[in-house]
């Protein structure tokens, strides 16, 4: 049993809030959208574009240039790409419709963009060029579009993850792009940065005093990092087999997630303060390499099992091979060697086909000191602030109550929640949303700059290579369990475990009533 709070909306006082503070408009636009055709247009992109449409944030003159390999018109890809789109009948949809232009183009060629090139030609709108394309695409279009005079100094181009497979490769990419761009024109994405809750986490942090000063390790036991799936490759498998849960997901996302909750506060919120804390961050985590390997990191890859009740295949199955040595699954145990983080375990985990689909972060506070209350009162549970990405956005507080009831004092512990969804009326914005909008007004500061992404592949490279000499298989995990029972380990062997969304009640409590 838990005892929720209500939320400041449902008490009414988040309407004294003052009503959002409108930006900056969103200036013209040519958005030239490289992967048109592909999955991450369709599924994320366009929909999003099309959601600021619908809110009246898109200026009159604004285009989505899409650009693919097939030869379509454009109201062929038009019917293609937002056909599973909301409302068909909008007003909204209509306008972001007569917005969208569509391009054959064969990105290895210099000789196809000519027709790109008139299209912009005499245009003085804001040029964003979108490069939602696998990473080796990246230097061929950059290229592309220098020789055909259409890459401007003031064009932004935006780069979609994964920016290599290595520091090597990453590097590689990123001289080539930079050789076109200056490093303020380019945009690396990392979508995790643009969802409401992150952001959050930067707001919850320095804007509250209740958390400045417990947020260290004098009062701090260890922080949970999850990023849970329950899908398993979904079609993406060429990609997926060479890429992996580490280089997939914690390399960026996840590290990104800690770097907001270990960093130290920016002076500034522009993009340099913030991405220079977040980058001290990275440097200072101890590298996990050699037999270390062992003991800080688990992965796995899934087999048959079962998703709530309805029975799924294997990895290899979905992959349709015979073998693979991919992981789908990772763990980690993670250290900072800083002033306010020494002594405190960060525990990182995500994977595919586990038994729920959730993001979040938990931050486990030490216990109380000294509990004045007697034995049978039971004991003060350790505060936890749980701040769940998704689904069902939002933040809660594991605290300790006194069960409610005239007899002997129980401590009761209890959470205190807050629902995002419950606070901004129903749309939690999708973080595409914002992120493209923040690209073409000029916001740099939700995306990663090159020393970021560097540093991250330098940490993640020996767990790479640990990997490969000392655990070359990844351990089996059935689909629908929370990955190899060694992840359990990783934490349990601690005396910690893996956060519950359960709050447990004592047994005493239904007792204290009577
Ligand atoms: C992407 C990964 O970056 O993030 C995918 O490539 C993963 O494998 C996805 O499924 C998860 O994003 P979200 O927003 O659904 O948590």
């Amino acid at each position: 049993m838990s005892f929720v709070a209500k939320t400041a909306k449902a008490e009414g006082s988040l309407s004294g809030v003052a009503p959002l503070v409108r930006r900056t408009p969103v200036p013209e636009f040519d958005f030239v959208l490289f992967g048109g055709t592909g999955d991450l247009a369709k599924r994320k992109l366009l929909p999003s574009l099309l959601q600021r449409e619908a809110e009246g944030v898109l200026p009159s003159h604004g285009r989505v240039i899409c650009i693919g390999r097939e030869p379509l018109g454009t109201q062929e890809f038009v019917s293609q790409a937002l056909e599973p789109a909301r409302d068909p009948g909008s007003d909204a949809l209509a306008r972001f419709c007569s917005r969208i232009e569509y391009l054959a183009i064969d990105a290895t060629d210099p000789s196809s963009y000519a027709g790109l090139a008139m299209l912009l030609r005499n245009s003085e709108a804001v040029r964003v060029f979108y490069l939602a394309v696998a990473p080796q695409l990246f230097a061929p279009i950059c290229a592309g579009l220098a020789s055909a005079g259409i890459a401007t100094p003031e064009s932004r181009v935006v780069l979609e993850k994964p920016i290599g497979r290595d520091l090597a490769s990453s590097c590689e990419i990123n001289d080539a792009v930079g050789r076109i761009f200056q490093e303020e024109q380019i945009y690396r994405i990392d979508h995790y940065l643009g969802k409401e809750t992150v952001q959050n986490l930067m707001v919850l942090r320095f804007a509250n005093t209740l958390f400045e000063r417990p947020w260290s390790a004098a009062d701090i036991d260890h922080v949970q990092i999850t990023c849970a799936e329950t899908i398993g490759v979904e079609g993406r498998g060429s990609y997926y087999d060479h890429s992996g849960a580490l280089r997939d997901m914690v390399q960026n996302h996840l590290l990104q997630l800690l770097c907001l909750v270990a960093m130290e506060p920016p002076t500034a919120l522009d993009k340099d303060s913030v991405r220079d804390e977040k980058l001290k961050v990275l440097k200072a985590m101890r590298p996990i390499q050699d037999e270390k390997v062992r003991s800080a990191t688990v992965r796995g890859q899934y087999r048959a099992g079962a998703i709530a009740g309805v029975p799924v295949p294997g990895y290899l199955a979905d992959l349709g091979a015979s073998e693979s040595n991919t992981e789908t699954f990772a763990a980690l145990r993670v250290e900072i060697d800083n002033w306010r983080w020494s002594g405190v375990p960060f525990f990182l985990r995500t994977g595919k086909r586990l038994p729920k689909r959730c993001s979040e972060i938990i931050v486990s506070f030490k216990p109380v000191r000294h509990s004045i209350f007697p034995a049978s009162a039971g004991l003060p549970v350790a505060n936890q602030l749980v701040m769940r990405l998704q689904p069902d956005e939002g933040i809660s507080q594991l605290t300790t109550m006194k069960a409610p009831g005239s007899g002997r004092i129980v401590l009761l512990p209890a959470s205190l929640q807050l629902s995002f969804r419950d606070a901004t009326n129903g749309h939690v914005p999708d973080a595409y949303e914002r992120l493209l909008t923040d690209v073409i007004r000029g916001d740099a500061t939700l995306f990663m700059r090159r020393d970021e992404v560097e540093a991250s592949w330098r940490w993640i490279e020996p767990i790479l290579d640990g990997w490969e000499n000392h655990t070359p298989r990844p351990l089996p995990y059935a689909a629908g369990t929370w990955g190899p029972s060694a992840a359990i380990a990783l934490i349990e062997r601690e005396g910690r475990s893996w956060h519950e969304d359960s709050v447990p009640a004592p047994a005493s409590f239904v007792e204290n009533l009577r």
